[in-house]
């Protein structure tokens, strides 16, 4: 074992440092069995997440809502849903998480209140209400047309007809989920306002949900279409027909957050700084690498879906990973995704037997990574019955595979009934896994070569190897196709990390000479001198090695 890495204090505050956990609060612990999540949940299950020994938790929405979205629609930002608790509850859920070393980040909803959030219901009431302006209202085009031809992430038009007052309002996602217009000074005052209040309770950061939504042209002029232009990770049906370069990100975008981070920043303190990670499709290097602020000066960590789109094989993730490493600004810092709520489980999406090879590849990454809950288990998407589907993406958009129930099921604690995730006479609000039985918590922690004990190491190991923690990131070439493998150097140590993206053997020589000393493995069944010529990798294999003074051939 190395030396215990140094804390560095600011230079390597702790959102550098760890690694972010994602709770999707309706899915992680029910304590009142009515079948979904909250809480006082999530705060007795606040030892578990200690033990895996992540440093903060990011929480998706709890805040009161219809729930039209699941909560992404807001409709106070400054309170908690009774379905997952009260504001005292969360108190506790942070002095108990701050008890135990863990950030706890909440998630923001920026871009869209709830219809029924009371500033849209007042800005609805008439034309001439003062609220008006804090959302997008326009009238049919003269030859009674939509104002524009913008097309919804759910389906749709972005435009709906309010029938009262003859015009039109625009909404990103769901015609419940009206978009505020934040070139008005009393919503972004407003905002900001919602921002304190969090931040005055003591929270650590701020996921900010489709953050670069916020700034729209000013004139509202229409997308051109996509053609063959990728933008996103995922083909989303007609929405992915137009290139969406007029309808979010405008430049205006640097404005308003280096405003965000002004506030952020001028409540953190030496020890408790404080964060905000953007969620941000932006897939272009520069044009992302633009949010952290030309002087970074805004986002601390603009959101990097890149892993979710880039093909399983080494010339892809190389390259993501040398675009993303090119692309940080000086003093930046990467971060990294390969799950979360609305997109399929890791464990699907690559593959049941590549699952620990994935969780290697994105804890050793030079970056921050977030885990999306479950994903430590190796849990997978879940085939929801018709009449349970509650997704209204996938409800407004079907045939397509974009409804996010599949990766929204229930955690799997144990194996009493209902996976220790509810009482025993709740029905949960999604099903179970058929699996929950064999693969759970308990279960996992006891068998030493599981994923979950996989990842709980990984973390351990990121915390006492500098070169893990924050070392320079250089990938090997001339390797096959099917292996990654790629080093992770400080000036003191040198650690390899070797990466078989299929499922048969792969041989190949390495450019050094000499042995390095297996570190761990997915397998956990190697120990001990490895060779540094020539490297044998089983099938779905990954190997982190220190190779700490060895010699290049
Ligand atoms: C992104 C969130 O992650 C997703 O769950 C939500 O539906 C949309 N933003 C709209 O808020």
């Amino acid at each position: 074992m190395t030396e215990v890495q140094q804390d560095d204090g600011l230079a390597f505050p702790w959102w550098k440092r760890g690694v972010i956990y994602q709770v999707y609060p309706r899915s992680f612990q029910d304590s009142n069995g009515d079948g979904t999540g909250d809480l006082r949940g999530i705060t007795s299950r606040l030892d578990y997440v200690s033990w895996l020994g992540v440093s903060a938790i990011w929480i998706s929405p709890f805040y009161p809502s219809p729930m039209a979205d699941f909560g992404y629609d807001v409709s106070d930002y400054c309170a908690v849903d009774p379905l997952f608790g009260t504001l005292a509850d969360f108190d506790a859920l942070l002095t108990e998480a701050h008890a135990r070393d863990i950030r706890v980040i909440v998630d923001f909803v920026p871009n869209h209140t709830s219809d029924q959030h009371p500033w849209f219901l007042e800005s609805r009431a008439s034309k001439s209400n003062p609220k008006r302006d804090w959302y997008f209202w326009r009238d049919a085009k003269p030859d009674g047309t939509l104002p524009n031809n913008w097309l919804a992430h759910f389906g749709g038009p972005m435009w709906t007809l309010d029938e009262a007052t003859g015009q039109y309002y625009l909404h990103s996602f769901l015609p419940q989920q009206p978009d505020l217009n934040w070139r008005n000074p009393e919503v972004k005052a407003a905002m900001l306002d919602a921002l304190r209040f969090w931040l005055d309770k003591g929270v650590d950061g701020f996921r900010f949900d489709v953050a670069h939504n916020i700034m729209k042209d000013p004139n509202l002029a229409d997308n051109p279409p996509a053609g063959n232009t990728a933008q996103w990770h995922r083909f989303a049906g007609d929405f992915s027909t137009q290139l969406h370069i007029n309808d979010k990100n405008h430049p205006d975008i640097h404005v308003i957050y280096k405003e965000i981070r002004k506030l952020i920043d001028s409540y953190s303190t030496p020890g408790h700084e404080r964060f905000m990670i953007g969620e941000t499709h932006v897939y272009d290097g520069p044009t992302w690498a633009a949010l952290f602020g030309d002087h970074l000066d805004e986002m601390h960590m603009p959101g990097n879906f890149g892993l979710l789109k880039t093909p399983w094989n080494a010339t892809a993730i190389r390259s993501h990973v040398e675009m993303i490493e090119q692309a940080v600004p000086e003093g930046g810092w990467p971060n990294y995704v390969i799950s979360n709520h609305d997109d399929p489980r890791t464990a699907t999406r690559v593959g049941a037997k590549q699952a620990k090879v994935a969780m290697m590849l994105l804890l050793t990454l030079r970056g921050t990574p977030t885990i999306y809950n479950g994903e430590e288990l190796g849990m997978e998407n879940v085939a929801i019955p018709a009449d349970r589907e509650r997704d209204p993406w996938g409800l407004r958009v079907p045939g397509l595979g974009l409804g996010r129930d599949p990766q929204r099921t229930p955690m799997q604690w144990d194996t009493s009934p209902n996976a220790g995730f509810t009482t025993p006479a709740a029905t949960p609000w999604l099903p179970l896994a058929d699996d929950w039985e064999t693969r759970n918590v308990a279960v996992e922690k006891d068998d030493a070569k599981s994923i979950l004990n996989l990842t709980e190491e990984l973390l351990v190991l990121r915390g006492t190897h500098p070169a893990l923690a924050h070392g320079d990131w250089e990938a090997i070439g001339g390797l096959p196709e099917e292996c990654l493998v790629y080093t992770r150097s400080t000036a003191e140590q040198r650690l390899l990390v070797a990466l078989n993206l299929t499922d048969t053997e792969h041989q190949f020589m390495l450019p050094y000479t000499g042995t390095g000393l297996v570190i761990t493995s997915t397998g956990k069944d190697r120990t001990g001198k490895i060779s540094l010529t020539f490297m044998v990798l089983q099938p779905n294999e990954g190997i982190l090695i220190d190779i700490t003074g060895a010699k290049l051939a």
